[in-house]
C-alpha cells in the first residue's frame, strides 16, 4: 500500500506511497475521510461544509464526519431541520466540503450533491445510532441561531444529558453524494495536486494538476 522513498539528501525523510501514484492518491484521499469519521481525534473528523443561501451568498460551517463510504461515494453528517444549511440545501442542493490534516499535510475539497434525510429509514437508524450527548441540541426548543436576548443559563449537570422524546423530530442526515474529489498534498521536494471527477458512464476519472 504505502511505499516508503527515502530522500538521498535526508535519510530521515519518506515520501508517502501515493506521492506519485494517482490511484494511490485517491484510494488514501477516501482512506482518510474513512478515518475522519470514526476517530475522534482525526483532523478529517471535522469538515468545513459550504452551501449556497436564497441570496447565493457561499456560507460554511464546521460540522462532524459521520460515515464515508466510498463505494457509495457517500459522506454522512448530521444536522437540525431547523437549521439555515438544511433551508439552503433543500432550495440548492450542491455542497462543498472541505478537509485540511496539517500533519498529513492534506487538503480535500470536496464538490457533492446533498440529500436531506427526515423521518425514513436513513434518519431513523442515525437516530437511534446516535448517543445521548449528540442528542441534546436537537432537542432544544429554541431553534438553532435563533435570536436570544442573553446568554442561556448554564445546564445543571443531570439536565446535560436528558433525552427529550421530540429530539427526533428536529433531527437530519444530510447525505453528500460525491462527484468531484480535488487533493492537495503539500511536500518540500514538490507539491502534488490532483482532481477526480465521477461520471456515471466513466466512473472516477483523475488527472494531476499543477500545485
Ligand atoms: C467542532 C464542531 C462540530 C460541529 N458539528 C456540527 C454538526 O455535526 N452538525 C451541525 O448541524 N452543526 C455542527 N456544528 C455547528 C455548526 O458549525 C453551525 O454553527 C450550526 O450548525 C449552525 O449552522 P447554520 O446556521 O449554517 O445551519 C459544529 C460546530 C463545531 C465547532
Amino acid at each position: 500500500m504505502t511505499t516508503l522513498e527515502p530522500r538521498s539528501d535526508a535519510p530521515h525523510r519518506v515520501l508517502p506511497g501515493y506521492y506519485n501514484n494517482l490511484q494511490g492518491s485517491f484510494d488514501h484521499a477516501w482512506a482518510m475521510m474513512v478515518r475522519g469519521a470514526v476517530d475522534r481525534r482525526a483532523a478529517f473528523h471535522t469538515p468545513a461544509v459550504a452551501t449556497v443561501d436564497a441570496a447565493g451568498e457561499p456560507s460554511q460551517r464546521v460540522m462532524v464526519l459521520r460515515a464515508a463510504d466510498p463505494v457509495a461515494r457517500t459522506l454522512r453528517l448530521h444536522t437540525d431541520v431547523r437549521s439555515q444549511k438544511f433551508v439552503h440545501i433543500g432550495r440548492q442542493p450542491r455542497v462543498s466540503v472541505l478537509f485540511y490534516d496539517a500533519h498529513a499535510k492534506l487538503q480535500i475539497r470536496i464538490g457533492a450533491r446533498a440529500r436531506l434525510h427526515t423521518g425514513d429509514d436513513i434518519a431513523r437508524a442515525a437516530w437511534a445510532a446516535s448517543r445521548p450527548q449528540g442528542r441534546l441540541c436537537y432537542e432544544q426548543a429554541l431553534a438553532p441561531g435563533e435570536a436570544v436576548d442573553a446568554p442561556l443559563p448554564v445546564l445543571p449537570a443531570d439536565q446535560r444529558f436528558a433525552v427529550a422524546d421530540d429530539g427526533e423530530r428536529n433531527f437530519a442526515v444530510l447525505m453528500a453524494t460525491v462527484d468531484r474529489v480535488e487533493w492537495l498534498y503539500l511536500a518540500i521536494e514538490g507539491h502534488r495536486r490532483a482532481l477526480w471527477t465521477w461520471g456515471d458512464a466513466a466512473g472516477w476519472q483523475g488527472t494531476w494538476l499543477a500545485p
